[in-house]
């Protein structure tokens, strides 16, 4: 078998341009455009790449959207102060704070100090507790755009046994809440599970969530299985690579998402998929 691949980057194009044309009914008529500020403290070339392209990706759809460059030497008590301001701007539907935070910042403060109705990152607890009782408001990205993208295999996930390896609070835990949510038998997979291998071989849909390049290999997929890879690692040459071994793993799943042009457009999307939720949100209040 030769697993048909999940093409991210197609099904997030096809997402961005519903979202543009959205956006133009929506200010034909008279309404304001979705606003996004983004948050970058420090000089984190991984973290200017990503809100680069965040901010690209709203101004191809028509979003207003802002940058917040703060220093690395920025106090909890400026970056509160800027959250503060960005919960009560009307023009402001969601606030992205990128992460990694610079050491001195706590960044669980943070998250809990924006508007959870302007989380559009999914991070606070509110919405995470809201996702755990299956009444999501807004949904961590990550996640979100990997359960459109289970959609387009057609299959239906109820009853499948899911495996996520991983348990970050950002891609493994809501991962692991959305597949439950669908009806999936989950297991989490962390650096202390035992017999990782026979678990993951366990698996019709096999999530990879790791931060290792390649950490997953042929023969520990099952015939058939569904292989989500979400890791981003950079090789010596620059290359990304998954978490996957692509090569290996595509002979026996039956589909496969590549890295790059898999999940990474996808959470892209879903943020702006976010972003518009959260400016529904706040026109209907
Ligand atoms: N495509 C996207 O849009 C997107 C979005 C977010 C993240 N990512 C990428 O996805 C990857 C994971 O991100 P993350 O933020 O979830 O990372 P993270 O916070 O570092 O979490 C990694 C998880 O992997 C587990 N792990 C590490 N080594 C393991 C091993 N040998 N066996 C089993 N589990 C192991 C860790 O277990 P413990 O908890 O026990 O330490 C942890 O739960 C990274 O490559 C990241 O760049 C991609």
């Amino acid at each position: 078998m030769s697993a048909a691949i999940l093409d991210g980057k197609a099904i997030a194009a096809k997402i961005r341009a519903d979202i543009k044309t959205c956006v133009e009914h929506l200010v034909a008529n008279g309404g304001k455009a979705p606003g996004l500020a983004v948050v970058l403290v420090g000089e984190n070339p991984a973290s200017q790449v990503y809100v680069r392209n965040k901010r690209k990706a709203c101004a191809e759809v028509g979003f207003y959207s802002e940058l917040h460059e703060l220093a690395a030497t920025t106090s909890q008590d400026e970056l509160e102060a800027l959250i503060d301001r960005l919960n009560a701007d009307p023009k402001i539907d969601g606030i992205l704070v990128q992460l990694p935070l610079p050491q001195q910042l706590d960044e669980t403060a943070i998250t809990e100090r924006i508007l959870p109705t302007k989380d559009v990152d999914g991070f606070h607890p509110y919405n995470v507790g809201r996702l755990v009782q299956r009444i999501p408001l807004l949904r961590p990205c990550t996640p979100k755009g990997i359960m459109t993208m289970l959609e387009h295999t057609g299959h239906s996930l109820e009853g499948l046994d899911a495996v996520v390896i991983g348990q970050s609070n950002i891609v493994g835990r809501p991962m692991a809440m959305e597949l439950l949510a669908s009806k999936c038998t989950v297991t989490i997979c962390h650096s202390r599970t035992k017999d990782l291998a026979d678990k993951a071989r366990g698996a019709d849909i096999l999530v990879a969530a790791v931060g290792r390049p390649a950490f997953v290999p042929g023969d520990w997929v099952k015939e058939g299985a569904i292989v989500i890879d979400v890791g981003i690692n950079r090789g010596a040459d620059g290359k990304l690579i998954g978490d996957v071994d692509f090569t290996s793993c595509r002979e026996r799943a039956s589909w496969i998402t590549p890295v790059p042009g898999g999940v990474g457009p996808m959470t892209i999307a879903t943020l702006l998929q976010n972003t518009l939720q959260a400016a529904d949100l706040h026109a209907a209040a």
